[in-house]
C-alpha cells in the first residue's frame, strides 16, 4: 500500500514515516519545510534501510502538491502538515486559519480530483474545550477551544466529517492526540522548536542542556495531587504506531471515525521533572510561576476505543520517554 504523509519531514509525521517503512508501506512526503528540514529524510532513510519519495510543496499553493498525485496513486492519506504553536495562533490569526483550513481543503480537493478519499487527520484533545469527563472518553461533546490553532482542529473535523457525509466514497479517521513527548531510540528523530519552546518538554530540555536557566513551573495550586497540571503524555513512538493501525480502518470503511491517542495515565508537571531527572540522572532547576492562561488542571484521555478498534495501545513508559528525548536533545541540541 502506498500511503501519502503530509508534513512528513515534522516531529510526528517523520516517525511516522519510520513505523510505515518497517511495516512495508511505501511512503511518499510532502513538506514545505516551515517548520522541519529537508535532512530528516535521510535521517529515515538511514533509520529504516529504505527510500521515500519526496516532494517540497506547500498546501497554499494547489500546484505545487499536484505532481505528488501526477505521479502516485495512493492507498490513503496521513494528513499532518499545519502549523501549531498555540500562543502564535492567538498572535496570528488569520495565518493559522489560512494556512491549516485553506491548505486542507485545496488538499482535499485534489484527493478528490485524483480519487484517493481516505485520509487520517491529525486533531487534538484540545477539540474537547473543558471536557465533560476525566479522563475524556470520545463520546465527550467538542467544546469550546481556547486559541485559533484548537478552532482549526476543531473546525476541520467539522470539514471533513462534512465532505464524508456528502460522499461515502470518503473515509475520515481523526486522531486526538494528547501530549506528545518522546524522541526516536536513534537519537535522530526528535522535536527541536524554533525559539524559547512552549510546550513543558522541549522546555526542559533546554534546560538540561544549559540553553535556558530553570523552568518555570505554571501553577502549584491546581487540584492535582501535587498542585501543578497533569497531562497524558504519550511517546511519539507509540503515536506513529497509531497512525498504522489507523491505516487498516480508513482503508477499510467508509465512516468518519474519532479516536483519542493517549496512555490513560494522568502525570504532573513535576512528576514529570522528577522522572525526567531520575531516568537521566540530572537535575532540573525550576521555581514556581503563576498559572498560564487557559490551562486546565488535569486533562488526559481513555484509550479504550483505539485498543477496541484500532488493537493499539501504548508501550512506552514515563521513564523510556524521558530517556529518549534527552538522548535526542545531547546529540542535537546542544
Ligand atoms: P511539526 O511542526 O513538527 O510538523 C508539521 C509539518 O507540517 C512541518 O514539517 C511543517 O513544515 C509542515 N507544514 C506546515 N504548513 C505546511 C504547508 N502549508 N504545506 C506543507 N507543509 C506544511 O508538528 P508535529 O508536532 O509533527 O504535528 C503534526 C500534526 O499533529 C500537526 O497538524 C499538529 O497540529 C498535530 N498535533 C500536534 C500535537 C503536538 O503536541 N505536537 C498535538 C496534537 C496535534
Ligand atoms: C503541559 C503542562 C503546563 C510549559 C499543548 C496544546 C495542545 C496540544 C499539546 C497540539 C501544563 C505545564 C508547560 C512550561 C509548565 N498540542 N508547563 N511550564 O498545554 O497540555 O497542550 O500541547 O494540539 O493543543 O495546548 O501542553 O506541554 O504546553 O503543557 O509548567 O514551561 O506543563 O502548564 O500543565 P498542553 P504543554
Amino acid at each position: 500500500m502506498k500511503i501519502l504523509v503530509t508534513g512528513g519531514t515534522g516531529y510526528i509525521g517523520s516517525h511516522t514515516c519510520v513505523e510505515l517503512l518497517n511495516k512495508g508501506f511505501e511512503v511518499v512526503v510532502f513538506d514545505n519545510l516551515y517548520n522541519s528540514k529537508i535532512e530528516v529524510v535521510d535521517k529515515i532513510e538511514s533509520i529504516t534501510g529504505k527510500k521515500i519519495a519526496f516532494y517540497k510543496a506547500d498546501m497554499l499553493d494547489k500546484e505545487s502538491m499536484r505532481p505528488v498525485f501526477e505521479d502516485h496513486t495512493f492507498d490513503a492519506v496521513i494528513h499532518f502538515a499545519g502549523l501549531k504553536a498555540v500562543g502564535e495562533s492567538v498572535e496570528k490569526p488569520l495565518l493559522y486559519y489560512q494556512n491549516n483550513i485553506t491548505g486542507t481543503l485545496n488538499l482535499c480537493e485534489l484527493m478528490s480530483e485524483y480519487g484517493c478519499k481516505r485520509i487520517i487527520f491529525s486533531s487534538s484533545a484540545t477539540v474537547y474545550g473543558e471536557p465533560e469527563e476525566i479522563p475524556v472518553t470520545e463520546n465527550c461533546p467538542k467544546g469550546a477551544c481556547s486559541n485559533p490553532y484548537g478552532w482549526t482542529k476543531s473546525m476541520l473535523e467539522q470539514i471533513l466529517s462534512d465532505i464524508q457525509n456528502s460522499d461515502h466514497e470518503w473515509s475520515v479517521v481523526l486522531l486526538r492526540y494528547f501530549n506528545p513527548i518522546g524522541a526516536h531510540e536513534s537519537g535522530l528523530l526528535g522535536e527541536s522548536p524554533n525559539g524559547i519552546p512552549n510546550n513543558l518538554m522541549p522546555y526542559i530540555m533546554q534546560v538540561a542542556v544549559g540553553k535556558l536557566p530553570e523552568l518555570g513551573v505554571f501553577g502549584d495550586d491546581y487540584d492535582t495531587p501535587d498542585g501543578t497540571g497533569v497531562r497524558d503524555y504519550i511517546h511519539v513512538v507509540d503515536l506513529a504506531k497509531g497512525h498504522v493501525n489507523a491505516v487498516e480502518k480508513v482503508t477499510s470503511t467508509n465512516e468518519v471515525n474519532v479516536y483519542n491517542l493517549g496512555t490513560g495515565n494522568g502525570y504532573s508537571v513535576l512528576d514529570i521533572v522528577k522522572a525526567f531527572e531520575k531516568a537521566n540522572d540530572l537535575t532540573i532547576p525550576y521555581s514556581i510561576k503563576p498559572r498560564r492562561a487557559g490551562d486546565l488542571a488535569s486533562y488526559y484521555a481513555n484509550p479504550k476505543k483505539a485498543k477496541e478498534e484500532l488493537g493499539w495501545e501504548a508501550q512506552y513508559d514515563l521513564e523510556r520517554m524521558c530517556q529518549d528525548s534527552w538522548r535526542f536533545a545531547k546529540k542535537n541540541l546542544s
